[in-house]
């Protein structure tokens, strides 16, 4: 292509018809130009990789910077946002500093203390049913995102990170209009504002009188041998928030309308609740939420399938392409709760970055994906699929809202 001509953007529409699938043209690249150049809706250009192989290669590789303050960096993704910002979380690090702040949380998202919180999951997941089942029983309309979709992650969260039981509906109210798609960019700002005085609030008084919660732990393990400031516990909290949020309570959306669109799969995990994870791991590699990052850029010339990316030259990682990728699924396109290798995906990442939280989203997606079969084996949506608010225009894909009935 010649570098006079501005290279096609971003595809980012799911085929028509066809919400749950990635844009028809990701498998055209992924046949014909794997690594291609595309420009980015500020008008910047940047490559996209589309295969699994050059995807993992990429996130493997850590001469490609998450760093969103080096000149290149493809902005507005997940990973997106302020270039000036002091406080990025180390999501948009690279090491030695990455390394040195994921190492005091990594602990926190181990397998085994994730599932002690199994219980916990549990009790929150039904809770929220029951309500849902006493709101539908007074004929009120039920959208599954509000009801139990949001709630779930951000009860889980407020849990991990000690949010006094008091200050639930505000912490609710703030993280709500965060992910908002009805407020303004300029009323998002002010909530985020506020979110971090809350966060500050609430790590003033954890100093004071630590918990038994990640942010104590933090502040006595890190912060008061100097290892951490005040402003990085903050950091922290608001990282660990924002990450665990939106991501899990998407999936959590996604999945209850494929399994009422699937009735077939839904009786066969309802008749064996022991293929639960393994749908799990293929309803992930199907959605890929991120629908267009992760995000790198390069610090030095790499070559990446057979083309050469400059230092300084942004790259997109296309995770729902390389998750569809047919050279490693078999039948990609086709939803299968009992492939074999579908735990193989890179919906969490690859590489340094790989999701710090996925044993989390796990059982939070166990959880609550076995609870709706059991509790709830006649749901359907309320509204024609045509109908339902797909995030076609968000990083992290999903419905805005899921009206159900039964
Ligand atoms: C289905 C749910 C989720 C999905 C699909 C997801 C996806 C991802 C992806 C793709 C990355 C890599 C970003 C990159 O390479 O730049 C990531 C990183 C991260 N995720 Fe998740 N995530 C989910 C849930 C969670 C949860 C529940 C938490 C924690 C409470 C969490 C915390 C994080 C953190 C802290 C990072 C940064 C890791 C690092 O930079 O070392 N995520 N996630």
């Amino acid at each position: 292509m010649s570098l006079s001509t501005p290279p096609a953007p971003l595809p980012v529409e799911p085929p028509a018809g066809c919400p749950f699938d990635p844009p028809a043209e990701f498998a055209r690249l992924r046949a014909d130009e794997p690594v291609s150049r595309i420009s980015l809706a500020d008008g910047t250009q940047a490559w996209l990789a589309t295969r699994y192989a050059d995807v993992r290669a990429i996130l493997g590789d850590t001469r490609f910077s998450s760093d969103t303050t080096l000149p290149g960096y493809p902005l507005s993704g997940m990973t997106g946002g302020s270039t000036t910002s002091r406080h990025r979380g180390f999501i948009r690090m690279d090491p030695p500093e990455h390394t040195r702040l994921r190492r005091m949380v990594t602990r926190e998202f181990m397998v085994k203390r994730v599932e002690a919180m199994r219980p916990e999951v549990q009790r929150i997941t039904d809770e929220l049913c029951d309500r849902m089942a006493e709101a539908h029983a007074a004929g009120e309309p039920i959208d599954l995102v509000e009801a139990l979709a949001l709630p779930v992650p951000s009860l889980v969260i407020s849990l991990l990170l000690g949010v006094p039981y008091d200050d639930h509906d505000l912490f609710q109210r703030l993280t709500g209009t965060l992910l908002s798609r009805t407020v303004t960019e300029d009323e998002r700002a002010v909530a985020r504002e506020e979110l971090r005085g809350y966060l500050h609030h609430l790590v003033l008084g954890k100093e004071k009188q630590p918990g038994e919660d990640i942010l104590s732990r933090l502040i006595v393990e890190q912060e008061q041998p100097g290892e951490l400031t005040h402003e990085d516990v903050v950091s922290f909290a608001a990282l660990l928030l924002i990450a665990g949020h939106e991501t899990t309570a998407n999936m959590i959306g996604l999945s209850a309308l494929t399994l009422m669109q699937d009735r077939e799969t839904a009786d066969r995990l309802r008749e064996e609740p022991g293929l639960v994870r393994g749908a799990v791991e293929e309803l992930l590699r199907f959605h890929s939420i991120i629908r267009n990052g992760p995000r790198r850029v390069a610090t030095e010339d790499i070559e990446v399938g057979g083309v050469l990316i400059r230092a300084g030259e942004g790259v997109v990682t296309a995770v729902p392409s390389a998750n569809r990728d047919q050279e490693v699924f078999e039948d990609a396109d086709r939803l299968d709760v009992c492939r074999p290798n579908a735990q193989h995906h890179v919906a969490f990442g690859y590489g340094i970055h790989q999701c710090l939280g996925q044993a989390l989203a796990r059982v939070e997606l166990q959880v609550v994906i076995a609870t709706l079969l059991r509790r709830f084996p006649d749901m359907r949506p309320a509204a024609p699929v045509e109908e339902i608010p797909f995030r076609t225009d968000m990083a992290i894909y999903g419905c805005h809202s899921l009206p159900v009935t039964w």
